[in-house]
């Protein structure tokens, strides 16, 4: 097997920082990126990254021991900073010494960089904004996720190219920028790489890998889907504001109108207040992809998933995509150096 020798030189920042071979994130899934699809892709030379979500630190203690009994190669994991015992769960990693924790769904609580830094480990959080990726950096994140609104899941409103044209010619030569939302093939790891990041994140592509636990009828659906059938959720109530998920169109998601219109009224009637709104909106999530995920259940629970959906047509082993991407990404840095 060829080595890339240019994608290599492209990514060696990004993957010496993860201390994988290759600098090639597998974006934390719930329900999905458990013990097996983290290992498997860990070992076939990504990093993988165990999603904690609605974990109890009790459980993300069993998940990570299960991980390392099944990988020597270092992974990460990712934690919600609205989860109520954020900071139980990092003394979890703490514990297991994880060398990276990735803070998603929003900006990281007071306190909580500091904690994980103080473990040794490094903080990669997710920026929405180059403002506010330069304010995380200051603060000691140690690397940053750009994502566009092309991802699957929870999605902010600007797509992959303009965060990237915004963001990496600005941060990526002093600091270490990750590219995600949309990436189905190498051609556009090579070019987020030559505009200076030093890897990507892909959730997508991988979540119906051959190892991945994922319902069989959930992959099916995957298979069947095009680009265009990844929508995004609508926000029904101005006063409510939640953070749009980008899914399969099913009857999931015109659930989520019902969900969000049943919030709403207990918003107004004072029974609930905005956080634990919020908290509401967020479990109705979590139980609806483990519905579709865990249950199969494709009609009415949530099939989150990108746009790159359409490029997924086959279940495949990680070690095989993670190839086809490499190949597809050195050929095309080829052919563009050699013009
Ligand atoms: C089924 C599914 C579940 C996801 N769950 C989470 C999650 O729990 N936490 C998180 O930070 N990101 C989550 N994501 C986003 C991924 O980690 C990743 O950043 C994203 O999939 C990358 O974009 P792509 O889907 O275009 O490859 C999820 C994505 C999918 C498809």
């Amino acid at each position: 097997m060829s080595d890339y020798p240019k994608t290599r030189a492209l990514m060696a920042r990004g993957s010496e920082f993860l201390g994988s071979e290759w600098a090639i994130l597998c974006g934390a899934m719930s329900w999905v990126s458990e013990r097996g699809l983290v290992s498997a892709i860990s070992n076939a030379g990504g990093f993988g990254v165990i999603a904690c979500g609605a974990m109890t630190p009790e459980l993300l203690d069993i998940e990570i021991a299960a991980t390392r009994a099944l990988t020597t190669r270092p992974f990460g994991v990712n934690l919600i900073t609205m989860h109520p015992q954020l900071f139980d769960l990092i003394a979890v990693c703490s514990r297991h010494k994880v060398g990276h924790v990735v803070l998603a769904g929003g900006i990281p609580p007071k306190g909580s960089v500091e904690a994980i830094k103080s473990t040794g480990a490094k903080v990669i959080c997710f920026a929405p904004t180059l403002a506010l990726g330069k304010k995380l950096l200051r603060s000691g994140v140690d690397a940053l996720v750009i994502e566009g609104m092309e991802a699957g899941g929870h999605i902010g409103p600007v797509s992959t190219s303009v965060l990237a044209q915004e963001i990496l010619p600005a941060l990526a030569s002093e600091a270490l920028v990750f590219v995600a939302g949309g990436i189905g093939r190498g051609e556009a790891i090579a070019g987020y790489l030559e505009m200076g990041a030093c890897g990507v994140q892909l959730g997508t592509c991988f979540a119906c890998a051959s190892e991945s636990i994922a319902h069989p009828l959930f992959k099916k659906a995957f298979f069947r889907a095009s680009a265009r059938d990844a929508v995004t959720s609508v926000q029904v109530d101005a006063r409510l504001p939640v953070i749009p998920v980008r899914a399969l169109k099913n009857k999931g998601t015109e659930e989520f109108t019902a969900k969000q219109i049943e919030v709403a009224r207990l918003l107004d009637s004072g029974e609930i207040e905005m956080g634990e709104a919020q908290l509401l909106i967020e479990r109705f999530w979590a139980g609806a992809l483990r519905r579709a995920v865990i249950d199969g259940d494709v009609e009415n629970g949530s099939l989150m998933a990108g746009q790159s959906v359409g490029m997924v047509s086959a279940e495949e082993p990680v070690a095989d995509i993670i190839a086809a991407l490499l190949g597809e990404c050195e050929a095309a840095l080829s052919q563009r150096r050699a013009a």
